[in-house]
């Protein structure tokens, strides 16, 4: 059975209302495109008018989410709310939360099962440092991230992100071997056929080799979603992006 094409954007902390005029020129510059899942993550401030602008044809997500469900807890927001705000998706576990806030894998999948209950598609980032890439550890740390990182009965339609902490926002990336051999040692950890998508430095210049590599069913895009045009050609670069 094949695994439907899916590429996300991640805003990150950045987006200001004017940006939403980047969704409106993305819409414009795909037409309808057939054959591949488009998903945009801005921040919390701006899903409900990208959610607006987005749909049909392009989706939106949070890009993280609180485990469980409303309550007093300043600050945070629940996954009910990006529903509400009109995301069907949310990034969990990305590295910049394991890293910058100490998330571990048993929060993660906290985090995602919230997702899931509230109706969300969760996005779990995974992937290894540098220190644990140069040990020789990446399969082991995708593995055991992967396996900790799922809540149990997790269905099909949920995602993982492998992204090497060292390649995000470096310029830097995995040769093609290398992600190939990850996407498939991380696909034995998988208990059901999900996807498996790329992040890392995912720019207009490298995203068609990328998606040729054997496992790799999309991307995770973060600086290079911001730009229309830089998202645009990244998306036109899979073969399944055939217009209608
Ligand atoms: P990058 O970020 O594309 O800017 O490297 C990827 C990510 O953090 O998801």
């Amino acid at each position: 059975m094949s695994r439907r094409p899916l590429i996300a954007g991640n805003w990150k902390m950045f987006g200001r209302r004017r940006d939403l005029a980047e969704i409106s020129a993305l819409k414009a510059s795909l037409g309808v495109l057939q054959g591949v899942d488009i998903v945009i993550c801005p921040p919390s401030t701006l899903l409900a008018a990208a959610a607006t602008i987005a749909a049909p044809e392009i989706l939106v997500g949070g890009q993280d989410c609180r485990v469980g469900i409303d309550g007093a807890f300043t600050g945070d927001i629940s996954a009910s709310m990006l529903a509400d705000a009109g995301a069907s998706w949310c990034i969990v576990g990305h590295s910049e939360r394991r890293q910058g806030y100490g998330e571990t894998s048993v929060l993660v999948a906290g985090k995602a099962k919230a997702a899931m209950d509230a109706g969300l598609i969760p996005i779990i980032c995974v992937g290894e440092t540098l220190e644990e890439r140069k040990a020789g550890q990446t399969v082991e740390v995708v593995s055991r991230q992967i396996r900790e990182s799922l809540p149990p009965g997790a269905p099909a339609t949920t995602v993982i992100a492998y992204e090497p902490v060292w390649a995000i926002g470096t310029g830097l990336t995995p040769t093609l071997a290398e992600i190939a051999e990850i996407h498939a040692a991380a696909r034995q950890a998988l208990p059901v056929d999900m996807r498996v998508l790329y992040g890392g430095s995912v720019k207009p210049g490298n995203a068609a080799e990328i998606f040729h590599v054997e496992g790799v069913d999309g991307a995770l895009v973060g600086g290079a979603s911001l730009k229309a045009a830089d998202f645009a050609a990244i998306i036109l670069a899979h073969p399944a992006s055939a217009r209608r």
